[in-house]
């Protein structure tokens, strides 16, 4: 099945300079592209998007992370796109993530990882969707 899942290229990456080196991963593996932005999260936005976590003894610095510089969400699609790009970028923690994930290669700490992945296919949509109008996806069929 051809799914669609939401890649952010997260603070710490994108501050980094590893925002091209994520994009070649995305690229390498076969992912087409479908949008692609680099966004400044409002606190208030980043709650909204993490609203699932509300409650986790990680949430409110996950909030703090996202909304304290701009990251560049992409939304991609491939041929069961959601356990690919799981694959892709590696375990949450980058100090388990396999050799040649972006979390191991980039992530700075289980926290500030690196990049995001959808976690399901209707997760994926709503996730795409809260950062882009059908208009902004390009059908490139
Ligand atoms: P993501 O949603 O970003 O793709 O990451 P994930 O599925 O691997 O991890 P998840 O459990 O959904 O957690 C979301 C994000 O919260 C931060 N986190 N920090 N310090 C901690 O123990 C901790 N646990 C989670 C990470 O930024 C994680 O990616
Ligand atoms: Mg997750």
């Amino acid at each position: 099945m051809i799914e669609r899942t939401l890649c952010i290229i997260k603070p710490d990456a994108v501050a980094a300079g590893n925002t091209g080196n994520i994009i070649a991963h995305i690229q390498k593996e076969g992912f087409r592209i479908l949008g692609m932005k680099m966004v400044a999260l409002s606190h208030k936005a980043a709650a909204k998007f993490y609203e699932v976590h509300k409650g986790r003894p990680f949430y409110d610095g996950l909030v703090d992370f996202m909304s304290s510089a701009p990251c560049v969400p992409i939304a991609i699609e491939k041929e069961s796109a959601i356990a690919e790009w799981r694959r892709v970028i590696g375990a949450t923690d980058p100090a388990e993530a396999a050799d040649g994930t972006i979390r191991k290669l980039y992530a700075k700490n289980k926290g500030e990882n690196a990049a995001h992945g959808s976690d399901s296919v209707e997760n994926g949509l709503r996730e795409i969707a809260f950062f882009f109008t059908e208009r902004e996806l390009a059908d490139l069929a």
